[in-house]
């Protein structure tokens, strides 16, 4: 069994795919590394992304085939510090597809995000192939990312996979920095304060996604058969999308008393210039793509947990 490494281990992502593929794969195949390693269990280090010979000398050491690299400043910290948002999400991204072309690894995966569009893209049914002018230091990252794992397998014959990820929705690991946070803030809101004012306007409406769908999309994308795979960039995947109004109602209806409201922010410019919902026939057709949670799934099991 190959042996996989996971670089942002700790993360909203992180957490739940080190935990499905140690339960694919073993325990003992699968690496988890963070700048902090105190939250993750072991196989695990304490390891700097942005350090090419440390990460180099652990997959030599433990002969690691396959890397997800989900290290990245989303977008509303990013807008923060663009110079460091852009250092982090190309620095992680080259060190790996590096040690690919090198023919260190079989196989790379690597997120995108809907952060890659932008104000001139469709909104509506937004399509694999369109306009992408992100306007966000983040979602040029994205973008750029996105062109530089096309040029990697084109040129270098480079495995590198990849997902638009919508708005991940979970309980186990906060997130940090997003402009989609708010889909989750709402739910530890409305549990302590039986009341949430949001960041983004009430007809805000975003594509989003349980993780437990996410989690599914990686594996099933990372698992396709090579020939399966079309798109060279990074594929659309949807599940549900919904504005915070329609968010606050699913709550109410199950939380009665619940109250939202609006403050918008910064934030709320980055979230306008986003699709609303997203056309992920590639997805779909080349590797089998279908979510299993829609609006009332989702808000079902973020409170039974929360
Ligand atoms: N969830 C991310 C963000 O809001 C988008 O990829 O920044």
């Amino acid at each position: 069994m190959n042996k996989v490494l996971v670089l942002g281990a700790g993360g909203q992502i992180g957490t739940e795919l080190v935990a499905a593929l140690r339960a694919e794969r073993g325990q003992e195949n699968v690496w988890a590394a963070d700048l902090r390693a105190d939250a993750l269990t072991a196989p695990c280090v304490a390891l700097d992304a942005t350090d090419a010979s440390a990460v180099r000398a652990l997959v030599e050491r433990e002969g690691i085939r396959e890397i997800y690299q989900l290290v990245a400043m989303l977008s509303a910290t990013g807008e923060k510090m663009p110079d460091k948002a852009w250092a982090l999400n190309m620095d992680t991204l080259f060190i790996v597809l590096d040690m690919a072309k090198e023919g260190l690894l079989d196989r790379v995966f690597w997120p995108s995000s809907i952060a890659a569009f932008g104000p001139t893209t469709p909104r509506l049914g937004t399509p694999q192939y369109t306009v992408m002018d992100p306007t966000t230091v983040y979602g040029v990252s994205k973008l750029s990312g996105e062109l530089w794992c096309q040029y990697y397998r084109q040129k270098f014959g480079v495995d590198v996979r990849s997902l638009r990820y919508p708005g991940l929705i979970s309980w186990k690991t906060p997130p940090g920095g997003g402009t989609t946070d708010y889909a989750i803030d709402i739910f530890h809101a409305a549990r302590r304060d039986g009341r949430y004012t949001s960041f983004l306007g009430p007809e805000t409406r975003l594509p989003m996604m349980h993780m437990e769908d996410a989690i599914r999309a990686t594996l099933q994308l990372m698992a396709a058969p090579k020939e399966s795979l079309t798109v060279q960039t990074s594929y659309n995947v949807a599940a549900v999308d919904f504005t915070p109004a329609e968010l606050a109602a699913a709550i109410a209806k199950r939380m009665p008393g619940f109250a939202i409201d609006y403050a918008p922010d910064f934030r709320q410019a980055i979230a306008n210039s986003w699709p609303q919902r997203i056309d992920d026939a590639e997805a779909r057709r080349d590797w089998g793509w279908t979510p299993r949670y829609d609006l009332d799934a989702l808000v079902d099991d973020m409170m039974a947990h929360i």
